[in-house]
């Protein structure tokens, strides 16, 4: 199956770093032979790892290849709606299987383009999309699948996460630990989505549709970000033995689903969730039979990004060698 990129930066760059180093790795699990067909970029000026981008043909007309007769499948990364949304449309139309990492097109427009899919007989899978490497939306869609959830409670912003142990912990400035979490690749483009709560408001959309069916404008969700914390709470935190976290909570009660996004005091050694460190990600998910259920790992970054997308590569490819 041939596999055209939309976006080529660290997620993608991952994607095809393992597709192209692991192709008969991926080949032996999947029952298919995985192969790059390109890369959509918006700015071709921009420098790419050479090594990797020498085998690849590289375009700037995303639209062409996302509808191309030489692509079976499209993995979307790129930052915001707009064009991705567009992108992702025409390729389902096109009759595509689409892998996408993008929060804010399937918090926002997720009904929509999975109807399309179902419409075109073609898939429209978002593991990457909350978690990055935590396979949480496996764990609501399917060890889950029996039943009834009534709480999340989630820290699923990596570069937040970091930004507020790098201040805890070490005295950074906000502005330092940003850069830096920008340098790792964990903050999204315009880092105030992950700043302002928007990019856990996202990802805690998702989660409620999966959970719950529900669906939930992210406009509608309580939100505040983490611009207000100062070093000066976060010593007081230290003091009294917790940590503040930016933290998703997502209850249903008697059928009502309420969702919300902001910073909370967590004490170490109580809360499950109090010692989730650095980038990585954290879900709590209370439900009838399972009781209580704690997932954690890597949640921002290519590698654990690209963990997620060429899971969903390989499923789709299963699906086609078993059809
Ligand atoms: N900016 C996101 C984060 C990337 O920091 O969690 C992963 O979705």
């Amino acid at each position: 199956m041939r596999v055209g990129l939309l976006g080529l930066g660290t997620v993608n760059t991952a994607v095809a770093r393992r597709l192209r180093e692991e192709a008969a790795l991926l080949e032996g699990r999947s029952g298919k032979r995985l192969s790059l067909a390109g890369a959509a970029v918006f700015d071709l000026g921009k420098p790419r790892d050479v090594d990797l981008s020498a085998g690849i043909g590289i375009t700037d007309d995303a639209h062409a290849l996302a509808t191309s007769d030489s692509v079976d499948i499209v993995v979307e990364a790129t930052p915001g709606t707009d064009p991705a949304r567009h992108l992702i449309a025409a390729a389902l139309d096109a009759g595509k299987h689409v892998v996408t990492a993008n929060k804010a097109v399937m918090a926002t427009y997720g009904g929509e383009l999975s109807a399309l899919a179902l419409a075109h007989g073609v898939e429209l899978r978002h593991g990457a999309s909350v978690g990055a490497a935590v396979p949480i939306l496996e764990l609501l869609d399917n060890a889950l699948a029996g039943d009834r959830i009534s709480s999340i409670e989630a820290i699923c912003n990596g570069t937040t996460n970091f930004v507020l142990e790098q201040m805890q912990a070490h005295g950074a400035t906000f502005q330092s630990a940003i850069e830096e979490a920008k340098r790792l690749g964990f903050a999204e483009a315009d880092p105030s989505m992950d700043v302002d709560g928007w990019d856990a408001v996202f990802k805690l959309v998702i989660l409620a549709a999966h959970a719950w069916g529900a669906g939930v404008e992210p406009g509608e969700v309580h939100r505040r970000g983490i611009r207000d914390i100062a070093v000066d709470d976060l010593q007081r935190a230290d003091e009294i033995g917790g940590t503040v976290k930016l933290l998703a909570r997502a209850v249903c009660d008697g059928g009502k689903v309420e969702l919300s996004v902001e910073p909370a005091f967590l004490k170490l050694g109580e809360h499950p969730l109090a010692d989730v460190g650095g980038s990585e990600n954290g879900f709590l998910i209370n439900s009838d039979l399972a009781g209580t259920t704690l997932l954690r790992g890597a949640g921002a970054g290519g590698d654990p990004t690209a963990s997620a997308i060429v899971n969903d590569v390989v499923a789709l490819a299963r699906l086609r060698a078993a059809s």
